[in-house]
């Protein structure tokens, strides 16, 4: 597949975004976690372009699009994405998100719950941040700011991985330590305050009634399969799948179940 780059302003900011595959299928948007790109769906887009149309963007201030000037909330990451459906026509759509795509797509669909029609939850949480997380992320903000981003980049890469993904991908690994290290160091500083002052959203999560698929590394440290466990049994129906040999990064580190799985959901919502 060719990857072409495009580009939409909406109101006056910049969103950079992959638009792909089979345009007449029922489009997927996938929204990428933090502080990655849209990068990170290659491997998805080739796989689901011969029978829906897939779209990934770069979330506000992450890869090529633009921070703008208002101050970054998951709310208002929620709103940048139901702007992005406008901007596209995309009237009926599933969305797909890994991690804070997760926390930004369970938003949105509190927000406008008509035109998404399906929602695939991948190693994220409803849960808000613990007050020790939240006081890390604080941390860690004072820590980028004098320092930058490399330890902050090689940490993360040893949290975000499974032990053996870490020993036999070297690809991967390098190509997530390259997009940690690419993203601005304030738009990492903002987002992780965003992330610590978000809300816990799983009382609406437990009320949405569209087909919900739930996916989680078996060895995500970040967000565990308990938090996972615990949003499908708030949501009546929904599916549960622990995705083996991977961490927090389960569509990149075991692509070939990953993908599985969201076949066997996208035929079953037809
Ligand atoms: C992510 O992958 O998006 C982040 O790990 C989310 C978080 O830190 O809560």
């Amino acid at each position: 597949m060719q990857f072409t780059q495009k580009e939409i302003v909406i109101k006056g900011n910049r969103v950079v975004y992959f638009d792909e595959g089979f345009l007449d299928g029922i489009p997927i948007l996938f929204v990428h976690g933090f502080p990655f790109n849209k990068e990170m769906w290659k491997k998805q887009l080739i796989a689901f372009g011969d029978t829906h149309r897939v779209i990934a963007y770069d979330v506000r201030g992450h890869g090529r699009s633009e921070p703008g000037s208002v101050e970054f909330s998951v709310t208002q990451f929620a709103d940048d994405l139901l702007l992005f459906m406008e901007a596209l026509k995309l009237d009926k759509i599933v969305v797909c998100g890994l991690s804070m795509g997760g926390y930004i797509a369970i938003n949105a669909v509190e927000k406008e719950h008509k035109r998404i029609t399906a929602l695939i939850l991948c190693d994220t949480q409803c849960n808000a941040d613990t007050i020790e997380g939240r006081e890390k992320r604080i941390k860690t903000i004072a820590l980028i700011r004098l320092s930058g981003l490399k330890k902050y980049a090689d940490e993360m890469v040893n949290n975000l991985f499974a032990q053996a993904s870490i020993n036999t991908m070297p690809e991967e690994v390098t190509f997530i330590r390259e997009s940690i290290l690419h993203t601005n160091p304030d738009t990492v500083c903002k987002t992780l305050q965003a992330l610590a002052d978000r809300k816990d959203s799983c009382d609406e999560l437990a009320k949405t009634k569209i087909p919900v698929l739930i996916m989680v590394g078996r060895e995500d440290k970040i967000t565990p399969p308990e938090a996972a466990k615990k949003m499908h049994e708030l949501i009546p129906g929904s599916t549960f799948e622990i995705i083996d040999g991977a961490g927090h990064l389960s569509n990149l580190e075991n692509t070939k179940i990953f993908n599985a799985r969201l076949m066997t959901f996208l035929k079953s919502i037809k």
